[in-house]
């Protein structure tokens, strides 16, 4: 859910300068990418779309396409996108766009669980921390195709599953690989929503046979409701074409052309070698981001109650540089004796998300690095604030 501080007010945005007293609530429990606005309004009207009235008016996009209610202008963006940074390979597969990768990973489920014979439903497993929505999306439905089962670390069943692998990982930012073991392991869906070089070094090209991207967290368009699947076998493509299709026959042909439009402006910056490098979209995120992470880390390494994990370096393809990644969330501990580290950053007016939502410990929490600066600051002032905080405290 978004925050109550970016959500418009019925009578209109609210005033854009949001202020914080020191018993408001700061919500950084969404991952509400809302720190990219800065930059698309440094873009002014080059991502402006027009839609006349007289257009998208079908429900059919292009007949040809497995994925026939996607703009040929939004496939060509996304391959030309992923070609760009080198995150990922599109060459010989198949693009299917969804209302944002939350729809796209129902209709890999569909599509995984009912070309399965087997008549008991199929386990769906993500190794702990996992992306607190798996579970909830796997059991809202009930349904008789798949269910959740659990840490995919201490699945052990001798049943084929479908193991969820998010890199960089959703909440702790770590790079993972599948973690049941070949002989039990069925199939794979790979969610790489937050494979892109301003939240970690690129270093190599992804080629999985399921891999989910979204919009969301590629340029903080969240709103647009923009996802896309790149999916190596056409048969599983088309089941989960099938699946939009039944849940909301297609995807909206405005948003469609809106991605696209921004991911031209994308590509085109970098192709310009006239365009300043650090002024363009990953470049500058990255910044935004390592800026972020650096102060964080600076009142953290100060504090007795908290702590944050290490990452390894990477060298980037894409940025040709070495560098730790940013992930899009703090994956926040509690120390000293504090078990529940999500009603104590309440205690403070932060609202996070704690462990026990991502099946793992609650001494942890989730705090959202991707909301505005002066939500980002206020999170900086509070957790500095923390009495006996202070390593240099006596
Ligand atoms: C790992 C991961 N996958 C998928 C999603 C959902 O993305 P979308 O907005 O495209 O539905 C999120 C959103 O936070 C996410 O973190």
């Amino acid at each position: 859910m978004p925050s109550s501080n970016d959500f418009p007010s019925a009578n209109g945005p609210r005033p854009s300068t949001p202020t914080f007293f020191n018993n408001s609530f700061l919500n950084l429990e969404p991952g509400n990418p809302t720190m990219y606005e800065s930059y698309w309004k440094k873009m002014g009207d080059k991502c402006t779309v027009v839609i006349k009235g007289s257009e998208l008016l079908s429900y059919m996009t292009d007949e040809n396409n497995v994925c026939w209610f996607m703009l040929p202008e939004l496939n060509d963006a996304i391959e030309r996108l992923h070609r760009l940074v080198g995150n990922a390979v599109t060459d010989g597969k198949h693009v299917v766009v969804g209302t944002g990768s939350t729809q796209l990973f129902q209709a890999a489920l569909f599509a995984l669980s009912s070309s399965d014979d087997s008549p008991q439903p199929l386990n769906v497993v993500a190794a702990a921390p996992y992306y607190s929505e798996y579970r909830e999306e796997v059991e809202f439905l009930q349904s008789k195709l798949y269910k959740w089962a659990g840490d995919a670390h201490v699945y052990d069943k001798d049943e084929p599953c479908i193991e969820v692998v998010t890199s960089p990982n959703n909440p702790d930012g770590t790079l993972r690989e599948p973690v049941v073991k070949k002989a039990k392991q069925g199939k794979l869906i790979h969610d790489l929503a937050y494979y892109w070089p301003h939240y970690t070094p690129i270093t190599h090209m992804a080629d999985h046979d399921i891999m989910l991207f979204t919009f969301s967290k590629c340029t903080g368009h969240a709103g647009s409701r923009i996802g896309w699947a790149i999916v190596k076998d056409k048969e599983v493509a088309r089941k989960m074409t099938r699946f939009i299709q039944m849940s909301s026959i297609g995807v909206s042909r405005e948003s469609q052309r809106r991605a696209a439009k921004l991911m031209e402006v994308v590509c085109e910056s970098y192709e310009n070698v006239k365009h300043i490098k650090s002024e363009n979209f990953f470049h500058h995120s990255k910044d935004m981001l390592t800026e972020k992470w650096v102060k964080l880390r600076e009142v953290v390494e100060q504090s007795v109650v908290f702590s944050l994990q290490k990452y390894p370096e990477g060298y980037c393809h894409f940025t040709g540089e070495i560098s730790e990644p940013r992930p899009a969330f703090a994956w926040l501990k509690c120390n000293n004796g504090i078990d529940d580290c999500e009603s104590y950053l309440r205690g403070l007016s932060i609202i996070a998300r704690g462990g026990k939502r991502f099946g793992a410990d609650p001494k942890y929490c989730r705090v959202s690095m991707v909301g505005k600066e002066d939500q980002f600051n206020e999170l900086l002032r509070r957790l500095s604030n923390v009495t006996g905080n202070s390593k240099n405290e006596h």
